[in-house]
């Protein structure tokens, strides 16, 4: 609010003297300012119609919308991200069968078990990391690293080498073909060519690398090894089901796209969260030693800012939605409808008391990974990853962030975190 205004009178107002400007403030408040707008959305228009989209911010109406994927689609995402692939990825399409049989093959590939062995890689990545940057500090009183690029990006790089089985030609070109393609794909609304075109030549490159390294790998294969690649070509279908190159390459290209914009961009939000609640911070570095009682401090900081504060859909045809609440609505087909997961977790309705930091949140209620069909594949190691990093940055006595602007995490796109300067204590300032 300002001014003494509400969003929605500000809204109201420009919607009647510039309609373009008002869209422009929604989209602007859903970027910046996005924890007061839900919340006043939620208690006065839960489902917030714009003549552009709709947005949905209650529990029950999110959960709705993910749980319905013949009625709200992906289908949005299909342009950017088949031109980017060529072809089809199950994250642009719907109940398809090749959704069915992709999304379970690459499920037994990336097992629940794994997560104990990548989060202990995740650990030692980390903490060389931050030794590395301990050393670069030289002389000076206090360690200070770059979290994104030198300890998020790097360890979730090197994941993509050791655990999925694909370095890149190296980790930066690696990493900057997945934010060129996810940045066109899902941060893109305004379809900036220039973007468009960087995600196009970023995802032939990619796809080109992977038809060398699948040949590569295929010719070396041995028993032994573990990363995802090398299961993925020991698996052998019936012929009538059998996958072609194509099709495996394109959902090893979906693993770094998953993880490299989400996974630090998952780190840097929660790692921020705890500084904005320092008694929480206190309370997690008392029992940063334990990881299972760490964890639920890296889950609820999240909740205070999932890094996908908002799912896309298109509405396939006309939809009741809430129906048979007073906020019941008819949702036409052709609707682009934004579900907005940042704002479901704040839902008193379904969230006791969800001002406060509490431990005790039922897993059910997080939908960091979303829901439903699209709920997502790397759950498990990820989930595993993200608080093991957490954990050890908290680990480093004295760790805080550099007083604003210089301490901020500084944004791409509004979107995806980048810079987030830390300071910690040099290890002889510890003995
Ligand atoms: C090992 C790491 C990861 C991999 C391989 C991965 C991969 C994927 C894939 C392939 C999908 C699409 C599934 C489908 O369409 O059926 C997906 C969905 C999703 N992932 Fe991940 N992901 C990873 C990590 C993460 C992280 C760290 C987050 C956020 C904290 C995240 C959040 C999501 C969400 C919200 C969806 C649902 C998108 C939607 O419904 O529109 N993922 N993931």
């Amino acid at each position: 609010m300002t001014a003494g205004k509400t969003f929605l009178e500000r809204y109201g107002e420009a919607v009647r003297d510039d309609p373009l400007r008002a869209l422009a403030m929604v989209q602007g408040w859903m970027r910046t300012d996005w924890r007061a707008f839900f919340a006043e959305l939620r208690t006065e228009r839960p489902i917030f119609a714009t003549p552009a989209f709709t947005v949905v911010t209650r529990y029950a109406d999110v959960a709705e919308v993910l749980s319905l994927e013949r009625v709200f689609s992906v289908r949005a995402f299909a342009p950017r991200l088949d031109a980017a692939l060529g072809g089809a990825f199950m994250l642009a399409r719907d109940a398809t069968p090749m959704n069915w049989r992709e999304k379970g093959l690459m499920r037994a590939l990336l097992v629940p078990e794994d997560a104990t062995a990548v989060r202990e890689l995740a650990g030692r990545l980390a903490e060389e990391a931050l030794d590395a940057a301990e050393a670069r500090s030289g002389a000076e009183p206090r360690v200070r690293v770059e979290a994104v690029q030198e300890v998020f990006r790097h360890v979730a790089l090197r994941i993509c080498a050791d655990y999925f089985g694909l370095p890149g030609p190296t980790p930066e070109t690696l990493g900057g073909w997945t934010r060129a393609i996810i940045l066109d794909g899902f941060a893109n609304y305004h379809g900036d060519p220039a973007v468009r075109a960087a995600s196009e030549r970023a995802g032939a490159e990619l796809m080109a690398y992977l038809a060398g390294l699948l040949a590569e790998r295929r010719n070396a294969l041995a028993d032994g090894e573990r990363d995802i690649l090398s299961r993925l070509l020991r698996t052998s279908l019936p012929a009538e089901l059998g996958l072609d190159e194509q099709r495996l390459m394109i959902n090893m290209a979906g693993l770094p796209l998953g993880w490299v914009e989400s996974g630090p961009g998952a780190m840097a939000e929660a790692l921020e969260q705890l500084f904005e609640h320092p008694e929480a911070l206190a309370a997690a570095g008392e029992v940063a030693g334990e990881p299972e009682r760490f964890d639920p401090y890296v889950w609820e900081a999240l909740r205070f800012s999932p890094f996908f504060k908002l799912l896309p859909r298109l509405c396939e045809r006309d939809h009741l939605l809430a129906a048979g609440t007073s906020r019941e609505t008819v949702i036409k087909a052709g609707t682009f409808v934004l579900a907005a997961p940042a704002s479901a977790m704040f839902d008193a309705h379904a969230v006791p008391d969800p001002e406060e930091f509490r431990l005790d949140r039922p897993e059910h209620l997080r939908l960091f990974f979303g829901l439903g069909h699209h709920s997502c594949l790397g759950v498990h190691p990820a989930g595993a990853v993200i608080c093991e990093v957490v954990r050890r940055m908290v680990l480093r006595p004295g760790l805080s962030r550099l007083p604003a602007p210089e301490g901020d995490v500084i944004r791409v796109g509004a979107v995806f975190p980048d810079r987030f300067t830390l300071t910690y204590d040099r290890q002889e300032a510890r003995r």
